[in-house]
């Protein structure tokens, strides 16, 4: 057999591969897509979301999708918007709790009516624009957190 008669083997076995290959890429995009489609954070689909999240950067951005947050703030994190931008985010709030921030995100306005430092600082600079409030879990705001940090 001379080089000639190899070429069409040649040919069909890079075919063969890039075929497969268009394959993978389009299941890994279409779940990708699927998992960032936003569905009711109360809903069984969530929790189904949250249980087979591969990372927590992934949970936090599905979080992120889900709650709109960037609507109001800004998805590169360093610009503001209608909110304050909000890279290094857990740095500005280092000084308290952690449960502070949880709270906060739950619900902005308790903490500014109970005067919290932070709160008021932010309400100080952005009021009257006021954040939604959110029924997260504190894993969930862990993974938001994540995702808003990297
Ligand atoms: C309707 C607009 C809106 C949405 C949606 C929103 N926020 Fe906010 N957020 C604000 C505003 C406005 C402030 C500034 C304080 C204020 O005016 O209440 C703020 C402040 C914050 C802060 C404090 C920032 C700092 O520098 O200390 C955090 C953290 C935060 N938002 C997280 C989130 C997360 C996480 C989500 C989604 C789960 C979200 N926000 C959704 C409007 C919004």
């Amino acid at each position: 057999m001379d080089a000639k008669q190899l070429l069409p083997l040649l040919y069909a076995s890079v075919a063969a591969i890039l075929v497969v290959l268009a394959i993978t890429l389009t299941l890994a995009l279409r779940r990708e897509k699927e998992f960032l489609t936003p569905v009711p954070p109360t809903s069984p689909a969530f929790a189904q979301r949250m249980a087979t999240a591969p990372s927590a950067y992934q949970e936090g951005k599905a979080v992120w999708n889900n709650s709109a947050c960037g609507s109001c703030h800004n998805k590169n994190m360093k610009d503001d918007m209608t909110a304050p931008a909000l890279g290094g985010v857990t740095e500005r709030w280092a000084a308290y709790p952690r449960e502070d921030l949880y709270a906060w995100i739950r619900n902005s306005q308790r903490l500014i009516a109970e005067k919290h430092p932070r709160a008021l600082e932010l309400w100080e600079k952005w009021s009257p624009s006021v954040m939604s409030r959110y029924d997260l879990t504190d894993e969930e705001i862990e993974a938001v957190l994540e995702y808003i940090e990297q």
